[in-house]
């Protein structure tokens, strides 16, 4: 079976959602690992609700990103992880990881890229107006956003009329479209 690692920072709600996909076995997969950067998060307590393994560090406590990262891929290499999930990881990822894990780390973003790369792309669709905005899955590279597309979705919000409801209907494309996805990859 193949072994993914989850990187999350924050609520965990696509975490959530694939575990969720492994567990209604419409995911053949299995998470070994949830590593974040935000050792108080909630995607922490819902991965010891699972009974994942968890690496939480706060990067302060490092000398530098390479010491960490070297941490976080010696534990790829050893839980012998076959695909990294970024799923709100608030750490840019460095060389490190990116050379010792090439082509193997995919992200979820909330708009169509190359639109709105960055923070709070939600913010900068409704910044400008746009009639339209999406979801993303792409590999990671050197340039933040910028990875090779491997699925996206459009979300029509010219008629939603606040933040919430927008946010709402993002998570409801990732939760389908993340699971998904990393099926189709899986099975390449
Ligand atoms: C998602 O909206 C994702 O697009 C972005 O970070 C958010 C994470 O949400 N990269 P959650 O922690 O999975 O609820």
């Amino acid at each position: 079976m193949k072994k993914i690692a989850v990187f999350a920072s924050g609520f965990g709600s696509n975490f959530n959602a694939i575990q969720q996909a492994i567990l209604n076995k419409e995911l053949n997969a299995e998470i070994k690992l949830l590593v974040s950067d935000k050792p108080e998060c909630l995607a922490i307590e819902r991965a010891k609700h699972y009974n994942i393994d968890i690496f939480a560090f706060s990067a302060k406590k490092y000398n530098s990103k390479i010491d960490y990262e070297t941490k976080i891929l010696n534990l790829l290499n050893n839980y012998e992880i076959d695909l990294v999930v970024l799923a709100g990881y608030m750490k840019i990822i460095g060389h490190t990881l990116l050379k010792g894990f090439s082509g193997r780390i995919i992200n979820i973003h909330p708009s169509l890229l190359p639109r709105y790369k960055g923070k709070d792309a939600i913010g900068q669709a409704i910044e400008s107006r746009a009639r339209i905005t999406g979801v993303t899955i792409h590999y990671v590279n050197e340039e933040l956003d910028s990875g090779e597309i491997i699925a996206q979705e459009v979300l029509d919000i010219s008629k939603m009329s606040s933040r919430e409801e927008i946010e709402e209907n993002i998570h409801k494309i990732e939760h389908v479209l993340y699971p998904e996805t990393i099926k189709k990859i899986l099975e390449d």
